[in-house]
């Protein structure tokens, strides 16, 4: 059995949503400190929906799999929704990430909750702080 599922390869080769969105309403960004690999969220909200995403990875195949598939799972979402991501549904949508590589679906739930989260704090929106990471990087995942 191949050890990346046809889903991961497409996302990983042609990856959607990539690029900046300027005058982004909320930006987010999580690194994984053990390998050094960094995602950066960008959304558009209008209305409380999520209009556009892009998305920037410095980072390995599953890490540019998993923002894809990320941004692609919010996009067009009620901005609510993206706070209740999770890498468990992340990965799920890609078919599976082998279990060394799960860790690198965490960083996309991370990125794009912190994106979120900035946009309630510059607007000043009160929201429940326990669906957030309690910081950035491993905070969940026993990647080494
Ligand atoms: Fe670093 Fe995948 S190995 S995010």
């Amino acid at each position: 059995m191949a050890l990346y599922s046809e889903k991961v390869m497409d996302h990983f080769r042609n990856p959607r949503n990539v690029g900046i969105i300027e005058n982004a309403d909320g930006v987010g960004e999580a690194g994984n400190p053990v390998c050094g690999d960094i995602m950066k969220i960008y959304l558009k909200i209008d209305n409380d929906v999520i209009t556009d995403v892009k998305f920037e990875t410095f980072g390995c195949g599953s890490a540019i799999a998993s923002s894809s598939m990320a941004t692609e799972l919010i996009k067009g979402q009620p901005r609510a929704e993206a706070l209740k991501l999770t890498n468990k549904a992340v990965t799920e949508a890609l078919d599976g990430l082998p279990a060394h590589k799960l860790h690198c679906s965490v960083l996309a739930e991370e990125a794009i909750k912190l994106a979120v989260k900035d946009y309630y704090d510059k607007n000043h929106i009160e929201y429940d702080h326990s669906l957030l990471p309690e910081e950035s990087g491993c905070a969940h995942c026993h990647c080494d």
